[in-house]
């Protein structure tokens, strides 16, 4: 155990820290930013069918559901494909409308969740293309999917995802790319400043661990609170969630993440000084309007951590606590924006005397209903 540790305390805390190379096994033998190419291998036979869809619908669960939340606006901005993001457990139990020229995209860190497989061999038997996006080799979910690509980013052991989540979204962004590229609906020059992008995010996420001693300060000061709200629009708006469900499931706080903007429809009303807010506020076409968010959580004593790009003078006028992560592409950047939050609540859980690794009431994978 301590030495699959790899000198550090825990599984999780290995797992973020991996993050850098990770990604850049994902990447391997896949892009070639030099020469703007892309290669899935795993995607041949049914790549016409994927970029000829007249609809993908993404089924998965958990943290994994998030990273297809992503995937929706990165299909929808760049190959203009309509996307819908399913809960397994909900799609399999409803009459759900599948079509010819529909394709499904399942993703699943472990391969074996029980709820993506049945949702899988349903939409199956409609006619569907299945392509799965997952971690473990040889797992049910790769064996029930046509065709797919893994993660490549090697054994998850923490319960809480981390590095199978950003593998997920740099897997995923690599289909849409390529996709992209056979539909034309990217230019050139776009298609290859975000090979770059996506190239460079190894090297912006070992910047943003050099920040872990300040995240650690900045949880000692939060891990008494008794609620956590995090707000983030566009494509941070899913690693809100992502960071309240790190939180809860591995320090037991309650927490709850939300599109900024429906914070008025109901969040604002739980906002006083004892509620802590966190904002994913990076440098994007939303930028404007979330700090107007940050503004109305000020106005109502609420203390905000945010998460900025480097060089933002403006929001550290505002926020209690700042945590600075590189310049990056927006459609990137919850490869990036998520570092800050899962390292948060790792922090915040060894604080309050957790077992990060094995939270209770919690399974790595659920192979049940
Ligand atoms: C469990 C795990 C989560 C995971 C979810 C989906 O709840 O604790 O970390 O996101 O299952 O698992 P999958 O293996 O299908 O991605």
């Amino acid at each position: 155990d301590e030495i699959e540790k790899g000198g550090y305390e825990h599984f999780m805390l290995k797992e973020i820290f991996e993050q850098p190379n990770s990604i850049a096994d994902s990447m391997r033998g896949r892009l070639d930013a030099k020469n703007a190419r892309l290669t899935l291998g795993g995607i041949r036979e049914q790549a016409d069918a994927l970029a000829e869809a007249n609809r993908i619908i993404i089924i998965a669960c958990g943290t994994s559901w998030h990273s297809g939340l992503v995937a929706e606006y990165l299909f929808e901005e760049f190959c203009r494909i309509p996307v819908e993001v399913e809960y397994a457990s909900e799609f399999r139990y409803r009459n759900p409308v599948i079509n010819e020229g529909d394709v499904v995209i399942a993703i699943s860190q472990s391969g074996e969740t029980a709820d993506t497989l049945a949702a899988i061999e349903l939409a199956k038997s409609k006619g569907a293309i299945i392509l799965g996006v997952v971690n473990v080799v040889g797992s049910s979910i790769s064996r029930a999917s046509h065709e797919g690509a893994y993660l490549h980013t090697g054994p998850e052991i923490g319960v809480a995802s981390t590095k199978a989540f950003t593998g997920q979204l740099s897997v995923l962004t690599m289909i849409v790319l390529s996709v992209a590229q056979r539909k034309k609906t990217i230019t050139e020059s776009k298609f290859k400043e975000l090979l770059q992008e996506l190239e460079s995010i190894p090297d912006k996420i070992k910047k943003v661990l050099d920040s872990n001693d300040k995240i650690e300060y900045i949880s000692s000061l939060f891990k008494d609170a008794a609620n956590f709200l995090y707000l983030g629009r566009g494509y941070n708006f899913p690693v809100a969630l992502e960071g309240a469900l790190k939180l809860k499931e591995i320090s037991y706080i309650h927490a709850e993440g939300y599109p900024a903007a429906e914070m008025k429809h109901g969040p604002i009303a739980l906002i006083d000084e004892e509620m802590p807010v966190v904002f994913i506020a990076t440098r994007d076409s939303s930028y404007d309007k979330i700090v107007s968010n940050i503004q109305e959580v000020k106005a109502r004593k609420g203390m905000v951590i945010a998460i900025v790009t480097e060089g933002d003078v403006l929001i550290p006028k505002m926020a209690d606590h700042v945590i600075e992560v590189p310049r990056c592409d927006e459609a990137l950047m919850p490869l990036i924006s998520v570092i800050p939050l899962q390292l948060l609540s790792y922090h915040i859980a060894i604080m309050r005397g957790c077992n990060v690794d094995q939270p209770r009431n919690l399974a790595k994978s659920v192979t049940v209903e």
